[in-house]
C-alpha cells in the first residue's frame, strides 16, 4: 500500500475485500428476510454510517434506515461498560424486523445495551450485523451477520475513527500504538 498515513501500521482489510464482503452480507440478509414485508436497518452512529450506506445500497429487499447514537463512559479495561443513549430512533419498531448495524464489536457493551433496549420495544425480530469484531475476551453477544474477525488492535477507516480522525479511509487499518497518545 502506497502513501499509508504515518499514524497507520498496516492495512487490515482492503477496500476490495470490504466491497466483496458487504455484497455477501447483503445476500445473507436477503435470503433470511425474503418473506418479510420490510426490514429496519438501525445504524449506530457515527462509526456505522459508511458500512450502512454500502450495505443498504446492496440490499435488494424492502428496507428502511434509521439511526441511534450512544456514548460510552470510558474505554479502559476496568470501565463499567456503561452506555448512554444520545440519539434515539425516529419511528417505533413494534412488530418490525430490526437489524442493528455496528461498525465494530469490541467489549460488546454497546451492542448488548442496544439489543436489550430495542428488544423491550416489541419488534417482530431483532438481529445484529457488524462489519468487524475483535478477537478478544468480550461479552458473548451473538453477531448474526459478521463481516470480519480482526485482531485486538485499534483500527480506523471505513467509518471507524480515532478522535474523529481517519474515518473516511476506504480501507480498515491498524493505528500505531504511538498515535493514540498524540
Ligand atoms: P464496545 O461497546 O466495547 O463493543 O465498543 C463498540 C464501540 O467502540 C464501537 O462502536 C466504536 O465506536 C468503538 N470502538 C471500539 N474499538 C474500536 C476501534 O478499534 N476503532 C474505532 N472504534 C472502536
Amino acid at each position: 500500500m502506497t502513501n499509508l498515513h504515518p499514524d497507520l501500521a498496516r492495512v487490515i482489510i482492503s477496500a476490495e475485500e470490504i466491497e466483496a464482503r458487504v455484497a455477501g452480507l447483503a445476500v445473507e440478509i436477503e435470503t433470511d428476510y425474503a418473506d418479510v414485508e420490510r426490514v429496519i436497518l438501525v445504524g449506530i452512529l457515527k462509526g456505522a454510517f459508511i458500512f450502512l450506506a454500502d450495505l443498504a445500497r446492496e440490499l435488494q429487499i424492502p428496507h428502511i434506515v434509521d439511526f441511534m447514537a450512544v456514548s460510552s463512559y470510558g474505554k479502559t479495561a476496568t470501565s463499567t461498560g456503561a452506555v448512554r443513549l444520545v440519539l434515539d430512533l425516529r419511528e417505533p419498531i413494534e412488530n418490525e424486523h430490526v437489524i442493528l448495524v455496528e461498525d465494530i464489536v469490541d467489549t460488546g457493551h454497546t451492542l448488548n445495551y442496544l439489543y436489550h433496549t430495542l428488544q423491550m420495544r416489541n419488534p417482530a425480530s431483532i438481529r445484529t450485523c457488524a462489519l468487524t469484531r475483535k478477537d478478544r475476551d468480550a461479552l458473548n453477544i451473538p453477531v448474526d451477520y459478521l463481516g470480519f474477525e480482526i485482531p485486538d488492535v485499534w483500527v480506523v477507516g471505513y467509518g471507524l475513527d480515532y478522535a474523529d480522525k481517519h474515518r473516511t479511509l476506504p480501507y480498515v487499518a491498524e493505528l500505531k500504538p504511538e498515535a493514540y497518545t498524540k
